[in-house]
């Protein structure tokens, strides 16, 4: 029925079809006129068609794809959590859905008709018409002439199962360009994602302009050269590499994404993974050492140091991100920050005896509260990695568990203290691993990672007790980009894993690899249109199989 991906609620056949052509109408409430705009652009593309824009009473015999809000339909009943809610932005919610994200759409001989209780849910109701029509409709224009098109009578009800449903990019490692950000949200957002998550600084490099510190991104956002094959084998490229996005490129995709109902993640990460700007700003770390953006992959020691003036630098960086990004969770990372810089410095010894800390270990937790103070100024919640839960987790934090061995139980203990948390467990949803452990796939960090493996992600933790299970926000899938240099590689890890990920975070639990498999592989015809760098069911293409450069 339809290869609907992620896999809707419930589908019911009715008999008559819907017809559209050349001349016809999008029809809409104020309410979500802007829905409508997008549609009828994303139709006039495909088809070459002239399609009228109309309020709720227009129609057009040429056919007539109506957009309705309605508090009647009960896949919208708001289900927002208490202060976490940011101006304009849908707030994820626990495993019952998303305030105002569900969706019903009728198609029949009156035309095709989308109703939800919010833009949202109209929003992804249009995503479903876009999966109904031909394959061929999902290009940019069209091969030849456009004749009428049928649409198959159905009546889809839909809802969410999580909120959360995020999508990771590591823009650090590797820097890619603003326009694949933007095609980023496109295909997230056709696959019903609303998270996107940048992870824009580490290390290796730093990404996101800020003005008050210029040379972040003057000496921060560009290395002298980069690993080149596995690390393991020690060789470098001795090419530069680097980038950053102008606070005006990061609006721009804010903006794009917040109209496709994508919420853009920043992540700026801290007090580890910072070598990058003490590359910038040497008095930030704790040698008084100058020394280079990092050149080869893995954890740098050089963290920051605990001075207030670092905290103060730090809250500066985040005021200027949460300038550019509205969304409600402001992610400062907070992963793998290892301590023998703190515990081999006497002015760290003295900094924990002034704030009375038993030592060098609890210096995240202090500093972890500290920004979090700048950040709950500005009405934000947090969110932080794993680690965060053991070094100290301010109140309300949201937490990724995402260690291999750890992340399940870390969950249950973020759950059961009262955090809100999105699963990001390695083995099924780090991207960056291998589709199978095979020469001819491209270089990975590691094996393996299969789709059918991904699709086997079960979100909550089993025996999670239901209090617990509500706190259970949703998931994401990560791209760290080591070893992903381009956005044609990018959407080889991504797709079609991301497909399997979407409908792990959408669609009911009750779900198979053997029913889902045959309508992914009708899927991929959609990505083929929209021309999709994805890796085929059997296995790479010639091409593919060593994207890695030479
Ligand atoms: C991580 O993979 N360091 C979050």
């Amino acid at each position: 029925m339809s290869n609907l991906v992620p896999r809707p609620l419930s589908v019911r056949t009715l008999g008559r079809r819907a017809s559209l052509s050349d001349g016809m109408v999008v029809s809409s409430d104020p309410a979500c006129a802007g829905v409508a705009d997008l549609l009828a652009n994303e139709l006039e593309s495909a088809t070459g068609w002239r399609i009228s824009r109309g309020g709720p009473e227009a129609s057009s015999p040429a056919g007539t794809v109506r957009l309705r809000i309605s508090s009647e339909f009960g896949g919208g009943a708001p289900a927002v959590r208490a202060g976490v809610a940011g101006e304009g932005y849908r707030v994820p919610a626990g495993p019952a859905g998303v305030a105002g994200e569900g969706y019903r759409l009728v198609s029949s001989e009156d035309g095709v008709e989308v109703v939800g209780a919010a833009p949202a849910g109209v929003f992804y109701g249009t995503r479903t018409l876009l999966q109904l029509l031909p394959a061929d409709l999902h290009r940019a224009a069209p091969p030849g002439p456009t004749g009428a098109v049928e649409v198959e009578g159905v009546e889809v009800t839909d809802v969410p199962r999580f909120g959360w449903r995020g999508v990771h990019l590591d823009v650090a490692r590797h820097f890619f360009p603003k326009n694949f950000l933007l095609r980023l949200v496109d295909l997230a957002s056709f696959h019903k994602l609303n998270m996107l998550h940048l992870h824009l600084t580490d290390d290796q490099g730093w990404r996101f302009q800020v003005k008050r510190y210029p040379r972040l991104t003057e000496v921060g956002a560009w290395r002298r050269e980069s690993p080149v094959g596995h690390y393991r084998e020690g060789k470098k490229d001795g090419k530069p590499h680097g980038g950053f996005y102008t606070q005006a490129d990061l609006a721009e995709v804010v903006a794009y994404a917040a109209r496709r109902f994508v919420t853009v993640v920043p992540e700026v990460d801290m007090p580890g993974h910072m070598q990058a700007a003490i590359a910038a700003y040497p008095e930030l770390g704790n040698t008084g050492k100058q020394f280079e953006v990092l050149t080869t992959w893995g954890i740098s020691e050089d963290v920051l140091n605990m001075e207030e003036s670092t905290v103060a630098f730090c809250s500066g960086v985040l005021n200027e991100l949460m300038d550019v990004f509205p969304s409600p969770y402001i992610h400062i990372g907070g992963d793998e920050c290892p301590t023998v810089q703190w515990e081999a410095s006497e002015r760290a010894a003295e900094l924990c005896r002034e704030r009375g800390l038993a030592g060098p270990k609890d210096l995240q937790g202090w500093f972890t509260a500290r920004v979090a103070e700048t950040v709950a100024k500005r009405g934000r919640s947090l969110v932080c990695w794993e680690e965060v839960l053991d070094a100290g987790a301010p109140a309300g934090c949201v937490i990724v568990p995402w260690r291999a061995e750890t992340a399940l139980s870390v969950a249950e203990r973020a759950a059961a203290s009262g955090h809100r948390v999105v699963m990001a467990p390695e083995p099924w949803l780090y991207f960056d691993w291998s589709y199978a452990d095979d020469p001819a796939e491209p270089v990975a960090i590691r094996p393996a990672i299969s789709v059918e493996k991904a699709y086997s992600l079960e979100p909550v933790p089993e025996g999670m007790p239901a209090e617990q299970e509500v706190m259970i926000a949703g998931a994401q899938c990560q791209l760290w980009t080591e070893y992903v240099a381009t956005p044609e590689h990018a959407e080889y890890m991504y797709f079609p894993r991301v497909c399997a990920f979407a409908e792990t975070v959408w669609s009911s639990r009750e779900r198979s690899w053997p029913e889902f498999e045959p309508r992914l592989a009708a899927h991929l015809a959609r990505l083929d249109a929209l021309g999709v760098n994805y890796r085929p069911l059997a296995g790479p293409t010639p091409g593919q199989a060593r994207v890695w450069p030479a």
